[in-house]
């Protein structure tokens, strides 16, 4: 199976190759690449590498990317497809659309991002047609505590599933709606405004299998998450209630997460296809920024 990669550019083609290391971590997903510099063209052959590894570990931490300007971020993003725009467009970057930025920072009362974004357990954009293949989440300001971001391994959640239920789940299907949970976000925090009808119509609730393949892997994974899966489709609304919360709670236990502790510059790329993940939090009085970078999958199947 083989990714469908945007066009390489003449200056991918002839830029020289990077000195670079890609050490897994130590558990179930995750790898960190040291020395690699994306503020520089990437060549053919070291992207090759990272788009292999990308499929391999589920999330890599690019080390120190502390000269990556969001112009360069977004460049580098689109190698792996088209870029989505979120539907949250007052906090896209100015002039930079595609960059929605992550941040709990207030501006004379203002939120200048979206600072509760991914407070559940969530794959991004699976209440899209396409949901994303991966995010590209770039650290600008850090909090001197918490902050952290968690992800878990979803094959290893298909994997250590009983066969009984395996052949349950494996035909259903599920909605996904990005309301699902707004309103009682909008009434915890300043950070979701009300959405206006095109806005809304962005965003109308989707069918997503409950069980998918990888597009470029063949691995199955789970496909559920409890911030966006509203319901299971053609099953009475006690089974199928029952049934996300087994699915839920089995996703996201502990030996299939790792926890990101952020370093200045890092720069975290993750799969959705693969992982689901969660924003840990961060105390209310401390400063948190992020760019972020979602680039388009395929229809889930
Ligand atoms: C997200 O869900 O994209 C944000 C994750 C984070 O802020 O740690």
């Amino acid at each position: 199976m083989s990714a469908t990669l945007a066009p390489q550019t003449s200056a991918a083609a002839t830029a020289p190759a990077q000195t670079f290391d890609i050490r897994p971590f130590v558990g179930p997903l995750g790898a960190e690449v040291i020395g690699l510099d994306l503020s520089r063209p990437v060549n053919t052959d070291d992207f090759r590498r990272i788009h292999q590894a990308h499929l391999d570990h589920h999330v890599l931490v690019f080390r120190d990317q502390a000269s990556l300007t969001p112009d360069q971020h977004v460049a580098f993003s689109g190698r792996f497809g088209p870029l989505q725009i979120h539907v949250l467009n007052t906090f896209a970057l100015p002039g930079h659309p595609e960059v929605l930025i992550v941040s709990n920072i207030l501006e004379n009362g203002k939120p200048i991002g979206l600072g509760d974004a991914g407070v559940f357990w969530h794959s991004d954009l699976s209440y899209k047609e396409k949901p994303s293949l991966g995010s590209l989440l770039h650290a600008h300001e850090l909090p001197s505590e918490g902050g952290d971001t968690l992800f878990a391994n979803q094959h290893l959640a298909w994997d250590t599933l009983s066969a009984e239920l395996k052949k349950t789940i494996a035909p259903l299907k599920a909605e996904h709606h990005y309301l699902a949970r707004y309103a009682e976000l909008q009434a915890r925090s300043p950070w979701r405004p009300n959405l206006s009808p095109e806005q809304v119509a962005q965003v109308k609730p989707v069918a997503q299998p409950v069980v998918r393949t990888h597009p470029e892997t063949g691995r199955k994974g789970l496909f559920v998450s409890e911030h966006f899966t509203t319901r299971i489709l053609g099953v009475p609304e006690d089974e199928s209630r029952a049934l996300l919360a087994e699915l839920f709670a089995h996703s996201v236990q502990p030996q299939f997460q790792y926890r990101h502790q952020w370093q200045p510059h890092d720069l975290v790329f993750w799969d959705n296809r693969s992982v689901l993940h969660l924003a840990a939090g961060t105390p209310d009085h401390l400063r948190r920024k992020l760019y972020r970078v979602t680039i388009e999958g395929d229809v889930a199947y």
